[in-house]
């Protein structure tokens, strides 16, 4: 495991005070002492930060390096000097042939050729490292680089008039395909709202509108040590998280690449080893004390103490059919894990089995989506006298978690099979599986590029939702638009004829190995990228193409025709996120009352700092605290893509039965990485509920 240990002082999780502590490089002295720029790791604490700043570095032009050629005095006789000095010139004027052949045939290498010329530290731009997580954070590189010789903004335009407004009437076309506007936001809510109610009374309908068996939301005073797992996509997180009892907690975590051959591998046992195996590890790193004394009382004893076992929160972000607390069968998998061996089985149960052959002292006391988890970390850290609403997940996938009455889950209440839960507080989470809403197509868009990467999915005709919105499909669906427009020999997108046609004077080229060619080769971080691109001549979309798509020499018509297509995709995902999250706020009737309708567990709290009810931070003044629609957000999405909350909100707007109103009563704030602080906060009401 590559062990990020980030350890994490986390006063709050809302959007507004989010805290890390990074771990400070040594000093270094003397002889080894050399300048180096420390980067402390730069948590987005509001959706906005996170890219805008890292755009904003990126924006500003690097300066050239410095060359000191060294000088060498030598004596010679005149003979070999003039030997040497003729072998001199012959030698000069051969590199400098060398140099201008090298020139000229340089666009024509093959890419891989050229990038590996282009990867020499001492001259080459940083190219944008990105991830789902940090899309656009730019590394500053030990010595100033030069810009990049093929996509330099030249300062002047050559724009070819015809080919621009071919182009860029083009890309209007393409961009006005996606757009999704307020009489189809309308329908599509209530579209929502009616699988949300069918959902609630029968198995098998398009939300899933599972019953998760968690009965309240905690209200910041929760105490203890606690141990959470995190498996939702491309990473497994462990964390151990110590909940300090007034809205505040500590948390250490680990996070390792799940290898791909695991999400495909043909038995559970593959992929559930390996993940015990992480725990194991974490447990040695961080707890070796614990782990060894437990370790040692196993041999001497037989067996361990019941107060020295973790309670663990699983958070296993699949759609998972729920029997209990620590209980659920996997009914499909998603975000392109598959492992047919798994479907139909209790995912608690074969975590569990692994963990008890590597004789763990661990419970797997609670079974949590990573919607649910989020939403129970809001609800412990949020400002305000009202409990959270939902918890949503704008990542690798999407998806939602809200408070429900108890009483309109009919299909648990009325049911034989249900397992026991806690009654009294008269509600119950209720994860609503929205990736596959409206399946059927009712009301989703539905563009030629939506019905491309559906058939070529994993799973098509599944999650049609969630391949709308979430950030493991919109890069794709940029890539299907753009390589529609390039594969057009009357659109000109990355055709040049020559090189005097553009502002770079160099002729646009896609190398054949580009990743454009390849489905999944766009990241949805670029998307991010496009949107927050406000450089002359889009200089960083131009760059970014260039380094990381293999398409070089780019021009500015082309960059505009990118950059107007890739907003077109995510403004929409951010439309059709609004519809799930204005649905919820109608269908739990949350505008008509406020704090009366509000979770169970909202009261006031004695030794709660700073008291609950007391905190103001919507920044919507006007907006009563106890009016307040809290709803807690996590998500590569809602962390990095500019603006996504700003369309949301518009989206919002222009459902007439929120209005302006209604949408100003919306607090959307960040709980990042909340799964894991919600799966400890799960555990430990489960770990009480076995206790009883
Ligand atoms: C899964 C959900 C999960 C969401 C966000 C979806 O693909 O079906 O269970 O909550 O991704 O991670």
């Amino acid at each position: 495991m590559v062990d990020t240990k980030v350890d994490l002082a986390i006063a709050r999780i809302d959007s507004y005070t989010v805290k890390r502590v990074s771990p400070t490089p040594p000093a270094k002295t003397g002889a080894d002492a050399s300048p180096t720029t420390t980067l402390s790791s730069q948590p987005a604490s509001s959706w906005r930060e996170g890219s805008t700043a890292a755009l904003a570095k990126a924006n500003s032009a690097p300066s050239s390096p410095r060359v000191t050629v060294p000088l060498r005095s030598t004596s010679r006789s005149r003979d070999t000097a003039s030997f040497s000095l003729s072998l001199h010139h012959a030698i000069s004027i051969a590199v400098l042939l060398l140099v201008l052949a090298f020139q000229l045939l340089a666009p024509r290498l093959p890419h891989e050729l050229r990038q590996y010329f282009s990867s020499k530290p001492h001259w080459r731009v940083p190219s944008p490292e990105f991830t789902l997580r940090n899309p656009v954070l730019f590394h500053e590189p030990p010595t100033c680089p030069r810009p990049d010789q093929h996509v330099a903004f030249a300062g002047t335009f050559y724009t070819n008039t015809e080919r621009s407004m071919n182009l860029a009437e083009q890309a209007k076309r393409v961009a006005a395909e996606f757009e999704f506007g307020p009489g189809n936001v309308r329908k599509a809510v209530k579209e929502f709202v009616r699988e949300m109610d069918e959902g609630l009374q029968k198995e098998g309908t398009e939300l899933s509108q599972i019953p998760t068996y968690v009965t309240a939301v905690p209200n910041g005073t929760e105490k203890g040590l606690y141990m959470a797992v995190d498996l939702g996509g491309t990473n497994f997180r462990v964390c151990s998280i110590q909940l300090h009892g007034n809205t505040t907690f500590s948390l250490t975590q680990s996070k390792v690449a799940i290898p791909h051959e695991l999400m495909v591998a043909k038995t559970s046992k593959e992929l559930f080893s390996f993940l015990a195996k992480q725990i194991e590890n974490f447990l040695k790193a961080h707890h070796e004390d614990h782990y060894t004394a437990t370790i040692k009382r196993r041999q001497t004893e037989g067996n361990i103490k019941e107060e020295e076992i973790f309670d663990l929160g699983f958070t296993f972000s699949f759609p998972v059919q729920q029997i209990g607390i620590n209980k659920g069968v996997l009914m499909r998998w998603t975000k392109g894990f598959d492992i047919q061996e798994t479907i139909g089985q209790d995912v608690c149960a074969l975590l569990q089995k692994e963990i008890d052959e590597l004789h763990l002292p661990v419970r797997v006391a609670a079974l949590v989506n990573d919607t649910v988890g989020t939403l129970m970390a809001r609800s412990y850290t949020s400002p305000g006298k009202t409990g959270t609403l939902l918890g949503a997940i704008f990542g690798t996938g999407t998806n939602g978690a809200y408070v429900e009455k108890l009483d309109k889950v009919s299909k648990l209440t009325q049911s034989k099979d249900a397992g026991d839960f806690d009654k009294s507080t008269g509600e119950m989470i209720v994860n609503t599986e929205w990736g596959s809403f409206d399946n059927s197509l009712r009301t989703l868009p539905n563009t030629p590029y939506d019905v491309e990467l559906d058939a070529k999915s994993v799973n098509p005709g599944i999650q049609m939702f969630e391949k709308r919105v979430s950030g493991m499909f919109l890069g794709e669906l940029l890539r299907i638009a753009l390589v529609g427009l390039v594969k057009d020999p009357a659109i000109p997108l990355f055709k040049d004829e020559n090189s005097s046609q553009n502002d770079v004077h160099s002729t646009t080229q896609i190398h054949e190995g580009s990743p454009i060619w390849k489905q999944w080769g766009i990241d949805t971080s670029f998307l991010s990228i496009c949107a927050g691109d406000h450089s002359d001549g889009h200089r960083v979309i131009r760059q970014t193409l260039d380094k990381e798509y293999g398409i070089s020499a780019v021009s500015a018509e082309d960059a505009e025709a990118v950059r107007e297509i890739a907003f077109a995709v995510g403004r929409r995902a951010a439309r059709l996120a609004a519809v799930a999250i204005g649905a919820i706020v109608l269908e739990t009737g949350r505008l008509r009352s406020a704090t009366a309708s509000g979770t169970a567990t909202t009261e006031d709290k004695e030794g709660v700092d700073p008291p609950r009810g007391t905190v103001d931070s919507s920044g919507r003044g006007e907006v009563a605290e106890e009016d307040v629609i809290d709803i807690g957000v996590d998500g590569s999405l809602v962390e990095f893509y500019p603006n996504f909350e700003e369309h949301i909100r518009q989206a919002l707007r222009e459902v007439e039965e929120i209005g302006e109103q209604g949408e100003k009563r919306i607090r959307i704030g960040i709980a990042k990485d909340g799964s894991g602080v919600g799966a400890a906060l799960i555990a430990l009401v489960a770990g009480r509920m076995t206790e009883d």
